[in-house]
């Protein structure tokens, strides 16, 4: 899997390298920022999930790795802004210093905010799709995955959660917002972009969820399992910061059972596509049990 996911990336590498600009002129600093952040590391799990669904519907790679970019543009401005201090306050990010660290706080903020808008103007170019249609449904998509009723709805209930005992509903909830809709709207961009039969759209849509609840408490117990140099970001951060986790409620074995679980329920949306899923099956076995 970790192969597979190398050769997706370097593609999703190379649009993200080409959609963003060349630093220079007086915001030099903002684009060097905005580079630093997305270029060079990464797991690329949510430009993989485009990509590989988009193939399953004959979609272009060279419009699938527009979309793929995008999210991953959207996914790194998440990831900036969660590491200001104000937010987790993690001074380390994919083995570098955070983006506030190598550069500023202001310039952290506005390369997160540029990022962002970034990601929307690639949706909405022509090169993505021909059919403005889909273009429109993609914006749309990542509006409400990536929104108050999506990622930043979960981040505020994370930042609020802090010091608190959540029950595993809320929890659930809190995953399903700051992490799961991008997730699942990765999957789903594969299949709006091949204009998918709605059944099919669902079927996916099904899949990114349970893949995105798996994948967030995979990211919990490995807060607590692995090391700084595994995973390229600081270790013992949500015990440190009195975070609400599947960890702190049911404990590292039950919360990993629960992980693999929802991995084996998301693989069992995909039964309809047979052999041609194989790889999407293949992400979810190795969604909860990476060690990075
Ligand atoms: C980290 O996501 C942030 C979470 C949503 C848990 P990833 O683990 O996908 O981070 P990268 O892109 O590989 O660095
Ligand atoms: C972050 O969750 C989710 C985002 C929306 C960025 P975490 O705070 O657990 O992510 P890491 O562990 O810092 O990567
Ligand atoms: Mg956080
Ligand atoms: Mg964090
Ligand atoms: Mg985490």
């Amino acid at each position: 899997m970790p192969q597979m996911l190398a050769e997706t990336g370097r593609m999703v590498e190379q649009a993200l390298d080409a959609l963003l600009p060349v630093p220079e002129g007086p915001e030099a600093k903002l684009l060097e920022a905005m580079r630093y952040s997305s270029l060079g590391g990464g797991k690329r799990l949510r430009g993989f999930l485009v990509m590989e669904v988009a193939s399953l519907f004959g979609v272009s790679p060279t419009c699938a790795a527009r979309v793929a970019a995008s999210v991953e543009m959207l996914h790194a401005y998440s990831l900036i802004h969660d590491d200001l201090p104000a937010m987790d306050d993690d001074d380390l990010r994919r083995g570098k210093p955070s983006c506030h660290k190598a550069f500023d706080e202001a310039t952290a903020i506005l390369a997160g905010d540029a990022l962002q808008a970034s990601a929307f103007e690639v949706l909405a170019e022509e090169d993505t799709h021909s059919d403005p249609q889909v273009r429109a449904d993609l914006v749309l998509a990542l509006a409400l995955a990536s929104g108050m009723r999506g990622m930043v709805g979960g981040q505020m209930i994370d930042m609020m959660s802090e010091g608190r005992q959540l029950t595993l509903d809320e929890i659930a909830r809190l995953h399903s917002l700051k992490t799961g809709r991008l997730i699942q709207y990765s999957a789903e961009a594969g299949a709006i972009l091949g204009r998918a039969p709605a059944s099919q759209r669902h079927a996916i849509a099904s899949y990114g969820h349970d893949l995105g609840a798996a994948f967030q408490i995979a990211d919990d117990v490995l807060d607590v399992t692995a090391s700084a140099a595994e995973l390229g970001k600081t270790a013992g951060k949500d015990a440190a910061s009195g975070k609400a986790t599947y960890v702190t409620l049911l404990g590292v074995e039950r919360a990993q059972r629960q992980a693999e679980m929802l991995a084996e329920q998301a693989v069992a949306h995909l039964e309809q596509f047979g052999p041609r899923a194989d790889r999407l099956v293949s992400l979810a076995k190795f969604v909860v049990s990476r060690r990075s």
